[in-house]
């Protein structure tokens, strides 16, 4: 795909949020282990970053690990903890250099040390880029999100009339990042899964049948061409005009 074809679309979303799911299905068809699909899923992560670079889009979250993924099977756990070092230790360097920031979404707490400190470098070495924002949601749960800002609203002692939607919004992981425009969910799977519940108010949604480690650069096209389609209305009765590349 050439920078231009990229650029073709009348409407690119400035944030796009992925639910990559179907690793474990994509992995049982082909009779191989589960964690094969979750290798081949990170494998696509990396195509799928590059693809969000040349469509100019300038946030990306991607749902790694979530606060229920707990319950997976010790061994899947495990697994999919030690794909994610392997992962930030290969590719960092590489997204460093492309200017892409890392930025984590979710309790550090609960997360083995090992890669706390990975992500937390990870985090440190990329905090000037600009290029790519790639919001990692990793031991996330939008409730738990909620919570822990109520929390921290009530320990900073704010009265009730100080709490706003703009302040909430200051208090989630995501503070400081715009709304995503585009959700999509890969695998014919339709739930949000405690996926950026507040952020995704508005958001477009997208589901495909394609299994994550498939949903390549021709199927990310699709949903952003679909996601021109769409008129975003914010509740209100005329579209209301969103920036235009
Ligand atoms: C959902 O498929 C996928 C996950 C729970 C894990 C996704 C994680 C990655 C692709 C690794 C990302 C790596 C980094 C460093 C961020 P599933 O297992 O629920 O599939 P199934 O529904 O078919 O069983």
């Amino acid at each position: 795909m050439s920078e231009k074809q990229a650029r073709s679309l009348p409407k690119i979303p400035r944030h796009v949020a992925i639910i990559m799911d179907g690793n474990g299905r994509w992995a049982r068809e082909r009779g191989l282990p589960r964690l094969a699909g979750h290798r081949a899923g990170t494998e696509n992560l990396r195509r799928i970053i590059e693809a969000c670079v040349e469509f100019g889009i300038q946030y990306l979250t991607i749902y790694a690990f979530s606060t229920e993924n707990w319950a997976r099977p010790r061994d899947e756990v495990e697994g999919l903890m030690d794909i994610m070092e392997e992962v930030i230790d290969r590719e960092v360097p590489k997204l460093h250099e492309q200017g892409v920031q890392i930025r984590h979404l979710g309790k550090m707490e609960g997360i083995r040390p090992e890669l706390q400190k990975k992500l937390r470098e990870a985090v440190e070495l990329t905090r000037n880029n600009s290029r790519l924002i790639l919001n990692v949601a990793l031991n996330y749960g939008g409730r738990d999100e909620i919570v822990q800002a109520i929390r921290k609203m009530i320990r900073d002692g704010l009265s009730p009339e100080e709490v706003t939607e703009e302040r909430v919004a200051q208090y989630l992981y995501t503070a400081g990042i715009p709304d995503p425009d585009l959700i999509i969910r890969t695998s014919g799977e339709y739930r949000m899964s405690n996926f950026l519940l507040w952020q995704g108010a508005y958001a477009e949604w997208y589901f495909t049948p394609v299994y994550w480690p498939d949903f390549d650069k021709e199927e990310l096209r699709k949903a952003l061409e679909e996601y021109a389609r769409r008129q975003r209305r914010f509740g209100r009765v005329e579209p209301v005009e969103e920036p235009v590349r």
